[in-house]
């Protein structure tokens, strides 16, 4: 469903690259979570998978559509939800989802019945007629999760989606994830919080500056190490401690 091939990805030819030959394999009915350091390259290669950024080198294809061949037939199978959704403010949250129905072509009685049933779903209906400019951080986020939804999608792309949401909607908001696999969609998402990924994902990959250096499941990532007690948290602190690296750089200082 996702096929990541040997991505390349600088955004400055001085600089290393943000993504380094980056391959990653996802399948349709999974839930996989993306985790890495900040600054590891997460939200660059999230970027290149919805169709905002171009790599410099490597294939991306997401429901067979190539991001760069096909970028708009890709675009219109992913529902994506930005590490910073961006909105006009000044419109209602009612009016910015109904922006973005036109956008995918949504009908009248379906959008009214999309949105109904999802603002419902995340306790946003009593704000749904204020404006945006209005709306705490969480309730931002929850307009960005309920227009990733709004097009009925079969794959959901979220990078952080956890940020800023009460217990109670990030609680709905990961039934939601679980619904959409259930439903043969798939979901790729960013996260920080290991307790999520160790209980809700099917597959993890970590990412550490550019580089994929273990993915599959959580079982498997611990048989590897040879850790087999170990939480995903513990996994992760050890497979990107870069202490020794660190040591290295003082010694040679
Ligand atoms: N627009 C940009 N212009 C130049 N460099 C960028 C840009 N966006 C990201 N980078 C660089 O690319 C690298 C990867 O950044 P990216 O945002 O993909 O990381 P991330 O894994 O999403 O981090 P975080 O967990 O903090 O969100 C970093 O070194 C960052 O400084
Ligand atoms: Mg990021």
């Amino acid at each position: 469903m996702i096929d990541i091939e040997a991505v390349t990805k600088r955004y400055s030819p001085n600089k290393r690259p943000a993504v380094d030959l980056l391959s990653l394999h996802v399948d349709s009915g999974e839930i996989f979570g993306f985790l890495g350091p900040n600054g590891a390259g997460k939200s660059t290669t999230i970027r290149m998978m919805v169709g905002l950024l171009r790599q410099d080198t490597g294939t991306i294809k997401v429901c067979g559509y190539d991001n760069i061949a096909q970028n708009v037939e890709m675009k219109r199978c992913i529902g994506y939800v930005p590490d910073e959704p961006l909105f006009y403010e000044n419109m209602s949250g009612r009016k910015y989802l109904d922006f973005i129905s036109d956008v995918f072509d949504i009908d009248l009685d379906t959008r009214i019945a999309r949105i109904a049933k999802w603002a419902g779903r995340f306790s946003l209906i009593d704000a749904l007629d204020d404006k945006i400019s209005s709306y705490s951080r969480g309730m931002k986020q929850k307009l960005g999760v309920i227009a990733a939804l709004i097009h009925d999608s079969r794959i959901l792309v979220l990078d952080e989606p956890m940020v800023g949401l009460d217990p109670k909607s990030a609680f709905v908001l990961k039934e939601v994830m679980r619904e959409f696999c259930n439903t043969g969609g798939t979901v790729f998402f960013s996260t920080h919080v290991m307790d999520v990924a160790e209980r809700l994902c099917d597959t993890v990959g970590i990412i550490n500056k550019g580089a994929l250096i273990a993915s599959g499941t959580f079982a498997s990532l611990k048989e590897s190490t040879g850790e087999n007690q170990a939480t995903l948290e513990q996994l992760f602190l050890e497979l990107t401690d870069e202490e020794v690296e660190t040591n290295d750089t003082h010694s040679r200082v």
